[in-house]
């Protein structure tokens, strides 16, 4: 495990002249440019690492942000220096209008992508609308090429439909394609050479993630868990050594590729190599609280300031004064975990 130094904030309360800039920074320095939205907590699958099998609590839909509220939201994020917006879940392509939504986020003057990750299973119908509104990229989740396995990681889902959905993507410009694996002992850990082989002929990124311990999949992060480092070493095995590929210090995701390959391999590894120093997201949750950190419970509560009538001035203020207070980092590799939210809650 790599330990990450914490530096010493900057100052304690955000300097008035803070309130003025187009910017939203945070008590370390660290400028926030990317939102991940959390469209709903509602999903079509259940995947082992996400969801418990039964027993989730979903939202009722009047908690969520309405079309409207999220809208002006991401104006407003605009406005203080907010460019990336990602669409998540639960799953992006079950909420009402996405399309219209993403159409509406991409006319905000500073907005300049706008991403989705989804499990693609519903893609097959809708790519060509959501690249016609203006989709720039796509993350999709897929732990596994066998049909019988998919079934049993997703508890139900069909992968007949998620490949249509990821060939529909690519077919409607939605690229590059980005396929998210979550490598689990005993499920999938013995198929990511199978996972891997997908980008020697196809321009992917491939990229296996550790699992993290949120809410509802405790027994699974603390069983199954399997390192970046593992995972790099079975594909070693097969492949030979990977070639080092030049990342974004912002991407959480370290590339590399198979000699000769037309596409890469990325490792997220939350639990091993955190990533915090260069952290540059904070998260709206479907209930419209802005949450600061993915494993720590501050947030700060947008959709009740709206619904008492804040003005745009107060919610500027609001959002710089909650990123000024983000949390420094996660902690997960001292043992820490989330216990209140799960991902499928806060927009993983
Ligand atoms: N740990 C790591 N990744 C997770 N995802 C969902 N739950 C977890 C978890 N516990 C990933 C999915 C998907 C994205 C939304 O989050 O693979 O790609
Ligand atoms: Fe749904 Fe994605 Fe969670 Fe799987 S990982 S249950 S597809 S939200």
């Amino acid at each position: 495990m790599v330990a990450l130094a914490q530096p010493a904030p900057l100052m304690l309360i955000p300097p008035a002249a803070l309130n003025a800039a187009r910017e939203a920074r945070d008590a370390y320095g660290r400028q926030m440019t990317y939102l991940r939205i959390s469209l709903t907590d509602r999903c079509n699958f259940r995947c082992l690492y996400c969801m418990p099998a039964l027993g989730m609590k979903f939202q009722p839909r009047q908690e969520h942000l309405s079309d409207d509220e999220l809208l002006r939201l991401v104006g407003l994020f605009a406005e203080v220096g907010f460019t990336k917006f990602r669409l998540t879940g639960g799953e992006p392509t079950i909420r009402p209008n996405l399309v219209e939504l993403i159409r509406g986020m991409k006319s905000f003057t500073g907005v300049e992508e706008v991403s989705m990750t989804t499990n693609a299973l519903l893609l097959s119908r809708n790519a060509q609308q959501l690249a016609e509104a203006g989709l720039d990229r796509i993350n999709i989740s897929i732990d596994t090429l066998d049909p019988d396995r998919f079934k049993a990681m997703t508890r139900g889902g069909r992968f007949d439909l998620v490949w249509k959905g990821i060939l529909a993507a690519e077919a409607a410009g939605i690229v590059p394609i980005k396929l998210n694996s979550v490598v689990l002992k005993g499920q999938n850990d013995h198929e990511v050479g199978q996972m891997a082989r997908l980008t020697l002929d196809r321009p992917w990124q491939v990229r296996f993630l550790e699992i993290m311990p949120m809410e509802g999949v405790g027994t699974v992060a603390d069983e199954q868990l399997v390192t970046s480092e593992e995972t790099q070493a079975r594909l070693e095995a097969e492949f030979g050594p990977l070639a080092p590929v030049e990342t974004d210090a912002a991407d959480p995701a370290r590339l590399w590729r198979i000699p000769g390959a037309a596409g890469t391999i990325g490792f997220i590894s939350p639990v091993s190599v955190p990533f915090c120093a260069a952290c540059n997201r904070v998260r709206l949750t479907a209930d419209g609280k802005l949450r600061l950190c993915l494993l720590r419970p501050d947030e700060a509560d947008l959709r009740d300031a709206m619904r008492a009538g804040a003005d745009d001035p107060t919610l500027l203020r609001q959002i710089r004064a909650a990123v000024w207070r983000k949390p420094w980092g996660h902690g997960l590799a001292e043992g820490e975990r989330e216990t209140v939210r799960g991902m499928s809650q806060i927009g993983g």
